[in-house]
Formats: C-alpha cells, sequence, structure tokens
C-alpha cells in the first residue's frame, strides 16, 4: 500500500545514530501485531498536546505504530492510514490525533504551509512520518521513535526523548511497559 505508492523498495538500516544518547529505550518488535500493541501503549500514555516524530525507512512499520496510537486513544484504527496524497490525516478519540507524512515534502520550507500548526492547541497529539523532512522546523520538545529493519518481520524501535514533556511520556509509556507481564519479553535494554 504505502510502499507501493511511495515507490522505493525497503532496505536493511545499518546505522545506529542514537544508540548513545542519554535517555534513549530500545525495544523489538517481532511482528506489526507487537508494534499494534507499542503503539497501543503509547496512545493510552498521552496526555494530550504531545508530538510523536517518526523516523525510519518505507515500510518501517510508522503508519502501523500509528494505528495502534490510534487505537490506545480510542479512535478507529482502520481508519489511519499514510496521508500520502494529503500530507495530515485527523482522527478523534479521547484526544484529537494529526497524523502527518511529509514523505513528499520536496523542502522543509514547504512546512509552515501544510496546516501542522493549525494542531498546536495544547491538547492535540501529533505524530509525523518521515519528520526528517521537517529539517530542524519540529518543536523542540517531542518524542522521537526511530524504526529499523533488523530482519524481515523484525524491527528495533528506539525512543529519543527531545524536551520535558517527551521525556514525562516515555517515562509513563515504560511505566506501563514494566507493569505488563505480556510485553516484559519485549524489553532488551534499559538505560
Ligand atoms: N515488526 C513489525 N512491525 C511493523 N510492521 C511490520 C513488522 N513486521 C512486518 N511488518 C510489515 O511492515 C509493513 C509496515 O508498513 P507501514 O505502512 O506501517 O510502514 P511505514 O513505515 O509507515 O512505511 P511508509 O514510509 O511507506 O509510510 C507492513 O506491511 C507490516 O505488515
Ligand atoms: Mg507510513
Amino acid at each position: 500500500m504505502a510502499q507501493a505508492t511511495k515507490g522505493r523498495a525497503p532496505g536493511r538500516a545499518g546505522r545506529k545514530p542514537h544508540r548513545h544518547l542519554p535517555g534513549t529505550w530500545h525495544c523489538l518488535s517481532k511482528s506489526v501485531a507487537e508494534t499494534d500493541r507499542l503503539g497501543r501503549r503509547i496512545g493510552r500514555a498521552l496526555q494530550g498536546g504531545e508530538i510523536v516524530a517518526l523516523y525510519g525507512e518505507l515500510g518501517s512499520g510508522k503508519t502501523a505504530l500509528v494505528r495502534g496510537m490510534a487505537a490506545g486513544l480510542g479512535a478507529p484504527p482502520e481508519a489511519v492510514s499514510s496521508p500520502t496524497f494529503v500530507f495530515i490525516h485527523e482522527y478523534h478519540g479521547r484526544m484529537r490525533l494529526a497524523h502527518a507524512d511529509l514523505y513528499r515534502l520536496q523542502s522543509y520550507t514547504e512546512l509552515p504551509h501544510i496546516g501542522l500548526s493549525d494542531y498546536d492547541d495544547g491538547r492535540t497529539v501529533t505524530a509525523i512520518e518521515w519528520a526528517e523532512k521537517a529539517g530542524h522546523d519540529l518543536p523542540a520538545d517531542r518524542l522521537e521513535i526511530h524504526l529499523q529493519h533488523r530482519s524481515p518481520g523484525i524491527r528495533e524501535i528506539t525512543f529519543v526523548p527531545r524536551g520535558a514533556r517527551a521525556r514525562r511520556l516515555l517515562a509513563r509509556l515504560r511505566a506501563g511497559q514494566l507493569s505488563s507481564r505480556r510485553t516484559a519479553g519485549q524489553r532488551r535494554r534499559t538505560r
């Protein structure tokens, strides 16, 4: 679906640029269902106004994670798809979720024109696929989520909190993870 319309085959990521950043958290997802469960946890941990910036090559699971987030917020997950021909979709659960995909952004200078700032109301959660296309113009306080192919079906997912709100979100997410026996096996490392 999204892979076909975006036109490049996914490759394997090699570098781990975030490995040593303080406060980062890594986990492995062994299936799309696990990624969905992780997304649901994120959705439940959201309190409103957070920015979630998603990085990762085509087919790495960014939309799958957002689908889980929508479900965790109580919005219908089946409505979630990569906003390939428009830049932003929105979904409504216990909070509004704005879902942007910047893949087709030609330059970060277009960013002010796609309407992302319309969602900057302190309550709407914003999830941004291909966040790297925004250059340095993303809000400073954001939770970065980097997804990397490790082998077919396996994704390494790295969380990098940038700012106080993002750190609080990640703390809630990790607390939820630690209290769950079902997903305890997903944890590989804690910093
Ligand atoms: N562990 C996994 N987590 C997430 N998706 C997985 C996993 N294993 C396999 N997949 C498959 O990888 C694909 C991920 O697609 P998805 O649309 O979520 O990627 P994306 O990162 O949003 O791509 P795009 O950059 O094109 O928007 C799906 O076909 C899904 O079934
Ligand atoms: Mg996508």
